[in-house]
């Protein structure tokens, strides 16, 4: 019965289709093993991207799924992950110390990159990765705001390196710590890549699994010239569903594809208002752009988030929705795209629709 009853667990997860992974778990070589002993049907699973939220998720799901396989009283989830490095563009190292550098970009400012990629970085914390963000919007930087860190000052042991700042559990640089967060930057394009890889090079991030780039918004040169020499495995791209913003997105996916950094996908930010009176769903931005972008261009839409007030108002005051309600709806919609976004990357394309490491562009 032991035999049967194992078999019987793997064909059902083969006939299970994981919304992360976008393809069954025995397929994806991601089931490690299935034992039953004494009535407990243990599942060891084996993911390229951080898992312990995930893994609590799949336990849940997966007491039911078995809940009717003969001989099983309960079952017992482990999910073992480890995140590697992926390759970074033609001609660059992965720095030391951090395994992956993930950038969150936009073709136009103001479509939420700033909000998205402290979410993000969040998400990925709380499914057990080692994060550092980098705010690289030397124009607009955001980050001190929404990790409740304005007014502090990083400090730096030796003289050379500068110790990030840490705020639920993320290390966070950004250039608003060095600089008056009020007064506007005047420095020339060179002058601003040159001090965002000083930043990037002399913080002492420790040894972490993700740093996620929040990039200045656009598609210039400071951001291409960024593109060119961070060493990246992978790029974001938020839109809001206008066309005009789409249209600036696309460009964003033409500069990452020149430069040779994958793209794993697109954020459609604010793609539907929530009333906070009624609850009742509005497409104030259109509604479909950012799929239609995805089909078009051979990307996954990663997931959107609802324009909704609960966003604004807690990364306003420091606690950005992933940590004031963790359990709310949009910590889960960032959670889901976190995981996707880092499923991709380990696969390095080899996820159904993936289309490493380039993207193919027709006119637009
Ligand atoms: N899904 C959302 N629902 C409601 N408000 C949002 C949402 N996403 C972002 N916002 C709000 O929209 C404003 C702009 O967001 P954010 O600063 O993240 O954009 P950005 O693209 O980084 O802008 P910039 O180009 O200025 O850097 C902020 O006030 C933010 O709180
Ligand atoms: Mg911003
Ligand atoms: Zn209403």
């Amino acid at each position: 019965m032991t035999q049967a009853t194992i078999d019987g667990a793997r064909a059902l997860l083969a006939q299970r289709i994981d919304p992360i992974i976008e393809q069954d778990l025995v397929s994806a070589g991601a089931v490690a093993d299935i034992t039953l002993e004494n009535g407990v049907l243990g599942v060891v699973l084996r993911f390229g991207f951080p898992a312990d939220r995930y893994e609590k998720e799949l336990q849940a799901e997966f007491g039911k799924l078995f809940a009717d396989l003969a001989g099983v009283d309960s079952v017992r989830v482990e999910v073992q992950w480890d995140v590697e490095t992926r390759s970074v563009q033609p001609g660059l190292q992965p720095l030391a110390g951090i395994r992956n550098i993930i950038a969150v970009s936009s073709g136009k400012g103001g479509v939420g990159k700033s909000t998205t990629a402290v979410n993000l970085a969040l998400a990925l914390a709380a499914e057990g990765a080692k994060v550092g963000i980098l705010d690289a919007d030397i124009y607009g930087p955001s980050q001190p705001r929404m990790l409740g860190l304005s007014g502090r000052k990083p400090t730096s042991t030796d003289g050379k390196r500068i110790h990030p700042l840490e705020a639920f559990g993320i290390y966070c640089m950004s250039i608003g710590f060095l600089i008056d967060e009020d007064q506007p930057m005047i420095w020339r394009g060179p002058m601003v890549t040159q001090a965002l890889q000083q930043l990037l090079g002399e913080t002492n991030w420790g040894d972490i699994d993700y740093l996620i780039v929040d990039m200045p918004p656009g598609t210039g040169d400071i951001q291409l010239t960024l593109s060119q020499r961070v060493p990246v495995s992978g790029a974001v791209i938020v839109t809001t569903p206008q066309d005009i913003a789409l249209l600036d997105a696309r460009k964003g996916l033409r500069m990452f594809e020149k430069v040779k950094v994958p793209v794993l996908g697109i954020v459609e930010n604010m793609s539907l208002h929530i009333c906070s009176n009624c609850g009742h769903q509005e497409p104030i931005f259109g509604s479909g752009g950012g799929e239609r972008m995805a089909e078009q261009y051979g990307v996954p839409l990663l997931g959107n988030l609802p324009l909704d007030i609960n966003i604004r108002e807690e990364a306003d005051a420091g606690q950005p929705s992933v940590v004031a309600d963790p359990d709310g709806p949009a910590a889960r919609a960032y959670l889901d795209i976190a995981r996707r976004m880092c499923a991709r990357l380990a696969a390095g394309g080899n996820m159904p629709g993936a289309k490493f490491p380039t993207i193919s562009f027709e006119d637009d």
